[in-house]
């Protein structure tokens, strides 16, 4: 399943009215399988409290379930606003390992403009796994994921 196939079945899933959680666990197996290098694929979500907090996920466990916005990978995109893909962890100071095998991450905001909601986490045993057709495939499930976020925030204020 590319992107394009995984957006249509969360589609379905919102049009039904499935649990925003359910749209969440669906994007993040949909992109785990959708490519052999990607061996940890997570949603970290932004709370209030400017501290990133694991959502679902698919892979080993990790102990960084709460991760503060300037810290590690993950917290350095959110501070910076910015996405970020790490060829070799190995040259990261601030790294915050989940696995020693991991070589290469990848973080995509999931945002509308300056707002950010959340971010797809991708970890890999792969040197610079993430080429242009990876991130661009990423980049479009984020894209629709920042869209379900921006719904269910215009419904919580509408109730
Ligand atoms: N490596 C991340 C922490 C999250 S784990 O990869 C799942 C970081 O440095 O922020």
């Amino acid at each position: 399943m590319d992107a394009a196939a995984l957006i249509e079945k969360l589609e379905g899933l919102a049009a039904q009215g499935e649990e925003f959680e359910v749209l969440l666990e669906t994007a993040v197996e949909g992109l785990h399988q959708m490519n052999p290098r990607f061996h940890w694929t997570g949603i970290y979500e932004l709370f209030p409290d400017n501290v990133l907090r694991l959502g679902p996920f698919v892979g080993a466990p990790t102990e960084h379930v709460f991760i503060g916005v300037g810290n590690g990978v993950c917290g350095t995109a959110v501070a910076e606003k910015r996405n970020v893909n790490v060829p070799d962890v190995r040259n990261v100071s601030n790294y915050l390992a989940c696995s020693t095998e991991t070589r290469s991450e990848l973080v995509i905001l999931i945002r509308s403009g300056e707002k950010i909601f959340a971010q797809i986490d991708i970890d890999s045993h792969q040197v610079a796994a993430f080429d242009d057709s990876a991130v661009q495939q990423v980049q479009a499930v984020a894209d629709w994921l920042a869209k379900a976020y921006e719904t269910r925030a215009a419904v919580r204020k509408s109730d």
